[in-house]
């Protein structure tokens, strides 16, 4: 009989244990940024060792997942019953942090992942799970395109090469009139190093992320991949703790150093019912200021 708390992962779907590793233990944490019980829950339901694994943990993920909150918490509450889909879902419990009661949620991931986070989070009629590959337009088919939708792919991008991201992004923008994405990026020089086999620890070997981006480039790429981009953001991970805060933020103050971190990339499309003037959760952006807890990116 299958172990319970046995998770037989490889490939892109075990990474969804190195984030899962990062947030439990950032919710663990009494001065902790992130409030999530369910993530803890299913961290403790797991026999893995993700210290072997993935090392100590550290603040990345957690920041992200914040920051992703921030963003679709703020869209959500313009655009109430609308429709978030969450491509690469992993074992996230975006739904569970940031659930109005009235949002309806996708989340997306490959047959083995969804398999697996079926184990820990059933679907609901209004969070349902599509075991799909994000590369495969059929899930496109099980959105209510009569309403608003938000697209985020947080850790997912990276491991695509670019023409499948380019394929991706211009299938979504061109499917959702009006649509909004956040996803996060890697510089180039991360991506060759993990092509050439980037070892988190002695006994993890990351995939390989063939898809890396400067982020000089990020506007420029997007603009020139779709008309339809309105608005690019480059959004800071905000506060990290630690030596690898530091560098993010003196990286504000050093364009070349900015350009050799990751980023999260918050994109408005035109299209939607919004538009021309645009929805309230993104005004900020259009104005060129600075969001108030997330500071714009110069580029
Ligand atoms: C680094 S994990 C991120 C998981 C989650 N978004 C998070 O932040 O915790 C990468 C995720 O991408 C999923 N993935 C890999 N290839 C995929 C594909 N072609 N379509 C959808 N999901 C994919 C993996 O199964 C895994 O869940």
């Amino acid at each position: 009989m299958r172990d319970a708390r046995c998770v037989n992962l490889t490939g892109v779907p075990e990474t969804m244990l190195w984030t899962l590793h990062n947030r439990a233990n950032e919710v663990m944490r009494r001065d902790s940024f992130l409030h999530d019980p369910e993530c803890l829950r299913i961290y403790r339901s797991i026999d893995y060792d993700y210290g072997r694994s993935f090392g100590k943990p550290d603040g990345s993920h957690p920041m992200r997942s914040k920051v992703c909150d921030d963003v679709v918490r703020s869209w959500m509450q313009a655009h109430a019953g609308a429709t978030v889909v969450e491509l690469g879902c992993g074992l996230e419990t975006q739904f569970q942090r940031c659930d109005d009661g009235k949002v309806r949620w996708l989340c997306v991931d490959l047959p083995e992942a969804i398999a697996v986070r079926e184990r820990f989070l059933a679907p609901s009629a209004r969070c349902r799970h599509i075991s799909r590959s994000a590369l495969d337009r059929a899930w496109m088919h099980e959105v209510d395109k009569k309403s608003p939708v938000f697209v985020t792919a947080q850790g997912l991008l990276m491991y695509f090469d670019e023409r499948a991201v380019r394929q991706v992004l211009a299938e979504i923008m061109d499917s959702f009139p009006g649509v909004e994405l956040i996803f996060d990026t890697i510089p180039r020089w991360f991506a060759r190093k993990t092509l050439k086999g980037f070892g988190k620890t002695k006994h993890y070997i990351a995939p390989p992320m063939p898809w890396g981006i400067n982020q000089n480039e990020i506007r420029p790429t997007l603009r020139s991949w779709s008309s339809r981009v309105t608005e690019v953001h480059l959004v800071s991970y905000g506060y990290c703790r630690g030596l690898y805060g530091l560098l993010r933020r003196c990286s504000t103050h050093i364009p070349l150093l900015r350009n050799m971190l990751p980023c999260i990339v918050h994109v408005r499309t035109a299209g939607g019912e919004d538009d021309p003037s645009g929805g309230s959760a993104c005004r900020w952006m259009r104005s060129g200021a600075a969001c108030p807890d997330r500071p714009s990116i110069p580029n």
